[in-house]
């Protein structure tokens, strides 16, 4: 989709040529003397249409306006949550219609904020499912919004927001579809290509690791998952070098099961096929760095992704089973549906080797977090409080918001096991958090914080489908981290609480 912004006024946008025009109006507003603010003022007058959000009129073949499809869309106060409603309200109108193009067009001054939500809901609200429906052969594609002009009156301002919500619209929609795509069309294999697809894009370089590597990197925890399957594991490496290799960079780890039927512990067959999406945290790192390669910051990024099935077969793990993770720790694998946090916890020790200066990782780890939260907020375990706050912040800017949840100590007694260092699953009390607590034995040496998607990465029912998050939650915190000294790394935080940030030990000396 081609994304345009142009200072527009309401006079311009009446005589300009596109198909469909959504004009966002907010309270207060003030008719100039043009066709358009002239239909607005009649259509609230009569109280056909009013200025909150949600409210919507659909005019065709409007007198002295020269597109032939208006859509009248209140935003209430302007703030950027109501623009969301609007414009996705709104779109509902314009995708039926045979429109391609379509300007949007703020009636009166914004905010960054606004046009972020604006631009964000229209890709949102444009995307289309397509890899594997087959192409209707007498029947004409229906058609879909390809070119979309955003109209303020202040749009010199706003110039950079909109780079930045194209740059996360394009990261959004890549993981989406890699989230949507069933698991016989998103194997760990596709999954690595998917990554170097994206090494052709400016500063991003990929590596792959296929079984022999990740054996010989001890990963014993990883390969156990991934021993069932008929698919071979991947691990897929990406790195975007914004900065100067010296600088420690952000870790991003994705959750990549392409599918889970829970192993030997299975899961009942009803919404099984939903488990497609248990790779969308490896998709949201995917989305990250198409955005990264789009925006450009000044800082280094590393996404590792540890990709296989979760199947049931003469090969897989058994409940008992004992295996070795990469860093030497024992686990007990009580229940093979517990597969999320055995891949994570051995690629959290693979992220060690960067030095970084923070690791997140992202996965649709329990269903106790739906529970917990709901598709609202995702949930944000971390093990330093700037790097929640930055999170947080983050996610309330982009609209895709998190909520911090405990890990007090008390919580690891669930995973006590006779047979090994550690168990991989605790009761069903605080599923989230002693899920939570299980990786946190795996990020001693760094920064961490753990982003628990199960709720938020997909919706079910017939509105079925990736959202995309939590790209936008990541790309906004990315963003504000380039350009910024690198934190006290953990360990050194905590022990010298109060004073001033030191340079990082080690810096400079990191592999790359
Ligand atoms: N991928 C699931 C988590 C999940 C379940 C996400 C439902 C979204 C909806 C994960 O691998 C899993 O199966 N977790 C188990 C953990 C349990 C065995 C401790 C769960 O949540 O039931
Ligand atoms: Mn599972
Ligand atoms: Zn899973």
């Amino acid at each position: 989709m081609d994304f345009e912004l142009q200072p527009l006024r309401l006079a311009d946008a009446a005589t300009g040529k596109a198909p469909a025009l959504v004009v966002l109006v907010a309270d207060g507003f003030v008719p100039g003397d043009d066709a358009l603010s002239a239909l607005i003022a009649r259509a609230l007058g009569s109280g056909d249409f009013k200025t909150e959000a949600g409210a919507q009129l659909f005019v065709y073949g409007a007198a002295d306006i020269a597109p032939p499809r208006v859509v009248l869309a209140g935003i209430g106060d302007g703030s950027a949550a109501r623009v969301r409603k609007a414009v996705a309200a709104a779109m509902g109108a314009v995708r039926g219609s045979p429109a391609k193009a379509l300007t949007l067009c703020f009636a009166q001054p914004t905010d960054a904020a606004a046009l972020r939500a604006a631009v964000l809901t229209v890709a949102d609200a444009s995307y289309v499912y397509r890899a594997t429906k087959s192409k209707p052969k007498d029947k004409k594609e229906p058609p879909r919004v390809a070119r979309v002009l955003i109209g303020a009156p202040d749009a010199g301002a706003l110039r950079e927001p909109m780079q930045q919500a194209v740059g996360v619209a394009r990261g959004v929609e890549l993981a989406r579809e890699w989230a949507n795509r069933p698991a016989n069309h998103a194997t760990p294999a596709m999954l690595a290509d998917a990554a170097r697809q994206l090494a052709k894009l400016p500063r991003i370089a990929c590596d792959v690791l296929g079984p022999k590597e990740v054996g010989r990197l001890g990963m014993g925890a990883f390969q156990a998952v991934a021993q069932g399957s008929r698919q071979e594991l991947r691990f897929i490496v990406l790195r975007y070098d914004g900065a100067p290799k010296s600088e420690a960079p952000v870790v991003l780890v994705g959750k990549g099961i392409t599918f889970d039927t829970g192993g030997i512990s299975i899961k009942p067959a009803p919404e099984m096929d939903e488990m497609k999406f248990d790779m969308s945290g490896a998709a949201s790192v995917l989305g990250v760095f198409r955005a990264l390669a789009e925006l450009k910051p000044a800082l280094n990024v590393v996404g590792l992704i540890p990709a296989c099935e979760n199947m049931p077969d003469g090969a897989a793990i058994k409940p008992g089973d004992v295996v070795t993770s990469m860093n030497g720790q024992t686990i007990e694998i009580l229940n093979t549906d517990a597969e999320g946090r055995l891949v994570l916890c051995d690629a959290l020790t693979y992220a060690e080797r960067y030095q970084p200066r923070a690791v997140i990782d992202i996965a649709t780890l329990t269903g106790a977090c739906v529970i917990a939260l709901g598709g609202v907020r995702s949930g944000l375990f971390a093990s330093d409080d700037a790097l929640a706050q930055a999170l947080q912040a983050a996610g309330e800017q982009a609209l895709d918001p998190c909520w911090r949840m405990p890990l007090d100590e008390e919580y690891s007694e669930a995973l006590k096991s006779n047979f090994a260092d550690v168990a991989n699953v605790g009761g069903r009390p605080a599923g989230a958090v002693t899920a939570a607590k299980f990786l946190q034995r795996f990020t001693e040496k760094f920064n961490w914080a753990h982003l628990d998607i199960a709720g938020t990465a997909w919706k079910g029912g017939t509105a079925k489908g990736a959202t995309g998050r939590p790209v936008g939650l990541l790309v906004h915190y990315l963003l504000g981290q380039a350009g910024q000294p690198a934190p006290a790394r953990a360990g050194t935080a905590r022990r010298a609480a109060g004073a001033a940030a030191k340079p990082r030990a080690g810096a400079g000396r990191r592999q790359g």
